[in-house]
């Protein structure tokens, strides 16, 4: 049962933690894509309008535990602040102050303040719960409104709950409904599309998706390992190797639950080429294909995205997660781009409903 933050008892909670996920898309060291920031706007202003002093926490890429300079939420204060239409104080590694007087105990009622990469401490991670006591010492109130990284046991999204009262945010809960309304009961045929650059950072997701869904593509350099799991050529493309046989095990598990598995067939290389793919040593055809070495693969090719085209007509329902090329480079970003189009063209016409999720996906979407 959801503890709601509408019903939360704000009487006596002057500090309150929110756990936001600005884990956001960077260029060149500045905010690429501020809907993270955007999206966490409602619960912000529910609890300004309180008169709370609101102190906001999230995580910024994968620092491992240690200060990394272009991952210090430092550098985004004022992209940040503009994005909320806010003032922000900063507060740094507040929890590294120790006892009293503390950062959090000097806010002011109403005002609105922002702590540092939380990466940069190794309890993070660790769920360690030492962490979590020094992340609440004078606050009165945990808020979690990161969903999306609220799959992750860490000290700020699991043990910090049990050092203080704890309600999720609104935007948390707006997804939660929305997830909801579309996938109990799933709408069918469910068409999952999973793309990005890891297969590791998601093998629960695929599991998962290869349960719900009735069909289910891979692209993005993470196709690329089912594709070498098959035998296929892949040249020198991006490739993790050390999940090989976690693909495998993930097709098992698709046909264990009747769901169709997709990868590309045709690839753009770097440089433009369009191949089809073939399977290592297959004789070569002139234009025809085989990765020769040196080769790698940075978008679906033109024949793969017709077939997805094909497939979102034929679905009902839609899950998306991850970018199916390298979309921020000017010449790999048609395979995202013609999916999104026509999906936002089939949902205009109420044929189907989409969700989708991940940073990079949403920045690929607002782009
Ligand atoms: C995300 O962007 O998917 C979330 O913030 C989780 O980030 P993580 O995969 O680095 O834990």
């Amino acid at each position: 049962m959801l503890n709601r933050l509408e019903d939360a008892s704000l009487h006596g909670m002057s500090t309150v933690l929110v756990r936001v996920d600005f884990n956001v898309p960077l260029s060149e060291g500045r905010l690429a894509d501020a809907t993270r920031v955007v999206d966490a706007r409602p619960t912000i202003e529910f609890l300004l309008a309180r008169r709370c002093a609101v102190v906001l926490l999230s995580h910024l890429g994968r620092p491992g535990g240690q200060f990394v300079d272009a991952l210090s939420f430092k550098n985004l204060l004022p992209a940040i602040a503009e994005a909320l239409e806010q003032d922000i104080i900063w507060l740094d590694r507040y929890w590294e102050q120790g006892e009293p007087p503390h950062a959090l105990e000097q806010l002011g009622r109403g005002q609105l303040a922002l702590a540092e990469n939380l990466r940069f401490a190794p309890g993070e991670e660790h769920n360690d719960p030492d962490f979590a006591r020094a992340l609440s010492v004078g606050a009165d109130l945990y808020v979690n409104d990161a969903f999306s990284v609220s799959h992750r046991a860490h000290a700020s999204t699991s043990s910090l709950a049990h050092w203080l009262p704890s309600c999720a945010g609104l935007a948390l809960e707006a997804e939660l409904e929305s997830l909801s309304r579309f996938l109990v009961p799933p709408r069918r045929p469910l068409l999952g599309i999973v793309g990005g650059a890891k297969i590791s950072t998601k093998i629960n997701l695929l599991y998962r998706l290869v349960e719900l869904c009735d069909r289910l593509f891979i692209g993005g350099a993470m196709a690329n390992v089912f594709l070498r799991a098959h035998g296929i050529e892949i040249g020198d493309s991006l490739c993790e190797d050390s999940a090989l046989n976690t693909a495998i095990e993930i097709e098992k598990c698709a046909i264990d639950n009747e769901c169709a598995l997709f990868l590309p067939v045709d690839v753009v290389l770097e440089g433009g080429d369009q191949r089809l793919l073939a399977p290592k040593h297959a004789a070569r055809g002139q234009n025809d294909g085989g990765l020769k070495p040196g080769d790698k693969i940075l978008d679906i090719g033109e024949q793969t995205r017709a077939f997805l085209m094909k497939c979102i007509d034929d679905s009902a329902g839609l899950i998306m997660n991850g970018p199916l090329g390298l979309f921020e480079r000017k010449g790999f970003e048609h395979g995202t781009r013609t999916v999104l189009e026509h999906v936002s063209a089939r949902v205009a016409t109420k044929a189907l409903i989409a969700v989708g999720g991940g940073g990079d996906t949403i920045a690929a979407i607002n782009q």
